[in-house]
């Protein structure tokens, strides 16, 4: 292949990444194009200091891009090798990708390929429909081939304190204004590129009453009650704690999120009682010895979300020395 049809395939790749979900939709990514290889870099300059103070869901959700390239990868034919934080001289570096022959192994995620655009995130009600226990078994799989746990949370009284400590999460996170001023610093018109979107005429609306009213307890009773009626409900953990494990967890998350669409499920994200962190200890007791990284709640629709948008691909694809 000539360095030029090179360069578009892995922008036409890098272009499939850019659609995994993010915290906020900050889209905390960089992408370096050098042949064979695409390095994937931290943005620091789209952290959420006061969310995610230590950059953990920021790496998760470079990870879930990482899986976008890997399942890209694997449906234009590559085999790939993923090296996680190959340089530690260089911590931003997070993966180094190096495409080569295909390889049998990766036609799974091939198979998720369509997914990619496929996904949202879901906000709203799930029918009342059950999840099979052959469905959350493949869920529970897919988590494991990447290195991390998925464990439902099947038991009512336990399903009931998750969702305590949601609504607990919510308001400890909406009583404080800097967590507030944060959110609504990322509430944007969609023509941003980022951020979650609200309309032109409105955000400046949503973004005042974001930063002034504590709307905590509103939104806590909301949230608990969709933990509580989830039809699946499940933790999503690793075995530790550290920059690899949270891109692990990425991985491992898109790799659900994914498969989770092509089983026709939807997918919502209630993860106030790790982002806080003196309520996370108390999810982890309910969830196994493992670190509870995203709590998940999973479900069917007949809805239709649109999709959230994405910054240009210029943005992200820095130039290579
Ligand atoms: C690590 C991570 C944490 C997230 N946390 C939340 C959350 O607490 N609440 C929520 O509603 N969505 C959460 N999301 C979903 C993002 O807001 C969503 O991915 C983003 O707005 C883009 O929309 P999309 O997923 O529909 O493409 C999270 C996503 C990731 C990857």
């Amino acid at each position: 292949m000539s360095v030029d049809d090179w360069q578009e395939e892995a922008r036409q790749m890098i272009g499939r990444a850019v659609l995994a979900p993010s915290s906020h939709n900050t889209q905390p990514w960089l992408f370096r194009i050098s042949e064979p290889d695409i390095d994937l870099y931290a943005d620091r300059l789209r952290a959420l200091p006061v969310n995610d103070p230590e950059g953990r869901e920021l790496a998760i959700s470079c990870g879930c891009a990482l899986m976008n390239l890997r399942v890209a990868a694997a449906s234009n034919g590559f085999g790939v090798n993923v090296r996680l934080v190959p340089e530690p001289a260089e911590p931003d570096l997070l993966a180094r990708v190096s495409f080569g022959e295909h390889s049998g192994a990766s036609s799974e995620e091939a198979q998720l390929a369509d997914c990619i655009d496929r996904r949202r995130t879901y906000r709203k009600s799930f029918l009342p429909r059950e999840v099979s226990d052959a469905v959350v078994e493949q869920l529970i799989q897919a988590a494991q081939r990447e290195g991390a746990w998925l464990r439902p949370l099947s038991i009512e009284s336990d399903k009931q304190q998750a969702a305590a400590l949601v609504a607990t999460g919510d308001a400890m996170q909406w009583a404080n204004p800097r967590w507030r001023r944060e959110l609504a610093g990322w509430m944007r018109p969609r023509r941003r590129g980022d951020g979650l979107t609200a309309s032109a005429l409105t955000a400046p609306v949503v973004r005042f009453v974001v930063r002034s009213f504590n709307m905590g307890s509103g939104i806590g009773a909301e949230d608990r009650e969709s933990a509580e009626t989830s039809p699946l409900l499940a933790v999503l953990s690793t075995d530790g704690d550290q920059m690899r494990d949270w891109l692990l967890a990425g991985q491992a998350l898109q790799r659900i999120l994914l498969l989770a669409c092509r089983l026709g499920l939807q997918a919502a994200f209630l993860n106030q009682p790790i982002q806080v962190a003196s309520l996370r200890p108390r999810l982890q007791r309910l969830a196994g010895d493992a670190f509870p990284q995203i709590l998940l709640s999973i479900g069917y629709s007949n809805e239709e979300i649109p999709p959230t948008p994405r910054r240009a691909l210029d943005e992200v694809i820095v130039a290579a020395e």
